[in-house]
């Protein structure tokens, strides 16, 4: 069964997709347990709990071997104690299914992890793209001023897995402020998977 061609323009002072299929939004008080300032986050969140730190409008076309899921996701600035505003993040649950994001607006970082505990960061800004390579966990963080907004593609068939991040007390590093811009410190809750964690990774990937 073919799927019909599309057209979407990017709307990027609204930081949107049109003709989505779909949409999401994370409001704070949805993504307790990120950010290492416990206390700053209550606080944020009984002020502000209902606000949206990240919204999605997105296209799934089929969830099936050899079609895409692409969209753009608009993210609010701010910070949470010196941690600048961050999605969950994740691995995709067949783990070798890669993704590129383009940057619209904004001043982000890519925060990839590797099942090993290899970091890496790029930072985007608009007109640049940045490629997540199979079996990367990934998480976008907002390290400007401004709303960041970002069009990303990945295979439908990808999934998302969310634990992995968890299992390891967060990712391996956080990305916080320092003189107007960001850098990237130690999570000191951060504990390394084992190989058997890091095998199972590994083979969840579709090689065929
Ligand atoms: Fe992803």
């Amino acid at each position: 069964m073919l799927v019909e061609p599309t057209l979407h323009h990017v709307n990027v002072s609204q930081g949107a997709l049109q003709n989505p299929t779909g949409n999401y939004q994370k409001r704070l008080s949805e993504l307790a347990g990120l950010y290492q300032d416990e206390e700053a986050f209550q606080k944020a969140a009984l002020e502000a709990g209902e606000s949206v730190v990240y919204e999605v409008t997105d296209c799934r076309p089929e969830v099936t071997r050899g079609n895409m899921i692409f969209g753009v996701t608009r993210m609010q600035p701010g910070k949470i104690g010196n941690e600048f505003y961050l999605t969950r993040g994740h691995i995709h649950a067949v783990a070798n299914r890669p993704e590129i994001y383009y940057c619209e607006a904004g001043r982000g970082v890519m925060l990839m992890e590797s099942p090993e505990g290899e970091i890496r960061t790029i930072e985007l800004t608009p007109r640049a793209m940045c490629y997540v390579p199979p079996f990367w966990i990934h998480r976008s963080v907002n390290v400007g001023a401004d709303t960041l907004v970002m069009s990303f593609f990945y295979p439908a068939d990808s999934g998302q897995d969310y634990e992995v991040i968890r299992d390891t007390g967060g990712m391996k590093s956080r990305i916080v402020a320092v003189n107007g811009g960001w850098e990237e410190i130690p999570n000191p809750n951060y504990q390394p998977r084992s190989q058997v964690q890091i095998d199972a990774i590994y083979a969840s990937g579709d090689q065929a």
